[in-house]
């Protein structure tokens, strides 16, 4: 057994931490030898339910957990924390494109972020959920100058989950034979899920799969699927999400395979393999090695992919502006 990691869990009285909690506490993210402290914030009106997570929590008899902390306080919850997931914002609602989210939510992952500078180790590694989650990731950025930039992603594996879900279904196949299907650029309706480098058991699907499926009803499901989801439950997604987040952190924790990449939102470097403009939180085919990742470099982008990319570059240009007028800073991040 390795010494205890400290976890936090923002919005942990909400329905995304209710699935995630189970898999942190029971060893599905960093191992069954990896004992965890684990931390849950939220808001004061929260306390009460959080207590009932907390009950639950001692209820399940997790052989893992050292020490359940629920609090409302950053300092409390970020000091030398190793692992954050920020869950807690305002959530989607029917009819409301996350863009009309963007102001209330930004708000938050600034004062976390200079929370996080402040308090956190400064190897913490920070997944953001809570939408609009890559703006949010690169706000939380810029107020933890601190921590390096590589430390903060924000999550679009759950839009990988659902395009490798959708093309196992179409070609009638396992998923665990999906590979290497990637979403590029924003968690919104303007990402990219893109096939051109996937194969399913080894075949590439663009030789599956008739071209105009791929680059029309395949693409827009995957962009609508939250949509759905909150149409049809009146609630956004909430296990898909939790597992997501277990998966995205897993693989930063432990590595990923050789060959098989997966999607990251990352704060874009200079000279990225994409021509992605610098300074945006940005989703590209990564690979994790030693807890660090790196652009996947040499995937095909082809005229149509390119349309695509630029169009979800250019809303996440437009977010930052957004976010950085309501921060009231600097626009230069
Ligand atoms: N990136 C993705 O793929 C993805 C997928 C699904 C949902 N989401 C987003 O995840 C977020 C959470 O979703 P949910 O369904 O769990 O929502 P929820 O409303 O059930 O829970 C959110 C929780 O966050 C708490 N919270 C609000 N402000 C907070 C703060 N400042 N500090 C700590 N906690 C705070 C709330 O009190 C609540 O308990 C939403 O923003 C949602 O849109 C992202």
């Amino acid at each position: 057994m390795s010494e205890p990691i400290k976890v936090v869990v923002t919005g942990a009285a909400g329905q995304i931490a209710y699935s995630l909690l189970y898999m942190i506490a029971n060893g599905d993210v960093f191992g069954k030898n990896q004992k965890i402290i684990l931390t849950l914030l939220d808001i004061p009106p929260m306390m009460g339910v959080l207590e009932g997570v907390v009950m639950e929590l001692s209820d399940c008899a997790f052989t893992l957990l050292t020490e359940v902390i629920p609090t409302t306080d950053v300092a409390v919850a970020f000091k030398d924390v190793s692992v954050v997931f920020l869950v807690g914002a305002m959530p989607r609602r029917e009819g409301m494109e996350r863009k009309d989210l963007l102001s209330a939510n930004v708000k938050i992952f600034k004062v976390q972020g200079e929370a996080l500078n402040t308090y956190a180790k400064k190897d913490v590694k920070v997944l953001v959920v809570g939408n609009p989650a890559n703006t949010n990731a690169l706000i939380c950025s810029h107020y933890a100058p601190s921590i390096p930039k590589e430390n903060f992603t924000a999550m679009t594996r759950l839009d990988q989950n659902r395009a490798c879900a959708q093309i196992a279904q179409k070609v009638g196949s396992d998923i665990t034979k999906v590979k290497n299907l990637f979403i590029w650029g924003n968690h919104s309706a303007t990402q990219f899920p893109d096939c051109s480098n996937g194969t399913v058991d080894g075949k590439p699907v663009t030789d599956l799969v008739d071209a105009s499926y791929l680059e029309n009803e395949f693409v827009t499901t995957v962009q609508k699927r939250g949509a759905a989801v909150i149409a049809a439950r009146k609630m956004s997604s909430a296990m898909s999400a939790a597992k997501a987040a277990a998966d995205h952190v897993r693989d930063w924790w432990i590595g990923t395979q050789s060959g098989n990449y997966v999607s990251m939102g990352v704060v874009t470097p200079k000279d990225n393999p994409y021509n992605v403009p610098e300074g945006i939180v940005f989703s590209f085919p990564v690979e994790i090695k030693n807890k660090q990742w790196s652009i996947v470099p040499g995937f095909k982008i082809n005229d149509f992919a390119r349309s695509k990319l630029d169009i979800t570059t250019k809303e996440l240009l437009e977010e930052k502006e957004e976010a950085m007028a309501v921060c009231n800073a600097d626009a230069k991040i």
